[in-house]
């Protein structure tokens, strides 16, 4: 059964769009641990748009399932990281401009470089991840690095129009986590998952953690925290709402 994260992120965004103190993501975060929730992501950009490292060191202390931490492999994240040592890293691609997560790394590109970022991670205990899309060469590049898991990219397939094209991403998301899966990878999933398209992922037997963020606080927005995350965790189990 796969291990709900939530990512809180955007709790965070409503706070800095007055730059002020509330809603506080680190409540966010207890909220979601009380429903069930095994982990929390969360996300500290280059740009600072919504985490601030003070949520990430306080959720150090507090989060007690398991802290993720998204970031992109540069060195001021790296020492970010392996000073706070949150249990696990995600690394992302990440570009000022985008409204969120565009895609996947390209590990092919960069190998040597995420292998030296991979090797200092683990030496600091933590595991690391690598975000990527459904691209068979890719994985195999991620294997090289040294990395623990990878998560792979439902973007595209969250995004699909229409029942063909939803069928046909999840044919490649299928793929890829049964790939990572063979090179003995553990194998994780996300980004724009909601509530009507989680269900066919969260059933793959080699998943064993999705994330989830914006889809379950625009829930909890209108619902509340707890009973937007345990309205997931019902989906991803049963298959219907509580
Ligand atoms: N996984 C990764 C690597 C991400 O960057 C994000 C977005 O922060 C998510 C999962 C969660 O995506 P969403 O907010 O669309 O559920």
């Amino acid at each position: 059964m796969a291990k709900l994260c939530v990512n809180v992120d955007h709790v965070a965004t409503v706070r800095e769009a007055r730059k002020t103190v509330e809603p506080d993501p680190i409540a966010a975060a207890v909220l979601a641990e009380q429903a069930g929730a095994l982990g929390i992501t969360i996300h500290l950009r280059e740009d600072r748009r919504h985490i601030q490292e003070r949520d990430l060191r306080i959720m150090k202390e507090i989060v007690k399932t398991k802290l993720n931490l998204e970031m992109a492999a540069t060195r001021d994240m790296m020492d970010i990281a392996i000073d706070v040592k949150p249990n696990q890293v995600t690394l992302v691609p990440e570009k000022r401009q985008e409204l969120t997560t565009e895609g996947g790394l390209n590990i092919i590109s960069q190998e040597n470089y995420l292998k030296e970022v991979v090797r200092e991670l683990k030496k600091a205990n933590i595991t690391v991840s690598l975000f990527i899309d459904s691209d068979l060469d890719q994985i195999k590049s991620a294997k090289k690095t040294g990395a623990d898991c990878v998560e792979i990219n439902t973007g595209k397939y969250s995004e699909a129009k229409g029942e063909r094209e939803s069928d046909a991403e999840f044919q490649k998301v299928d793929a890829a986590v049964r790939f990572a899966s063979r090179l003995k990878f553990t194998v994780h999933a996300g980004h724009g998952l909601t509530y009507r398209n989680v269900k066919r992922v969260a059933d793959l037997e080699e998943i064993s953690e999705l994330n989830i963020g914006h889809n379950i606080i625009a829930r909890a927005i209108l619902v509340g925290m707890e009973r937007a995350v345990k309205e997931m965790l019902s989906i991803i189990n049963q298959g219907y709402f509580l």
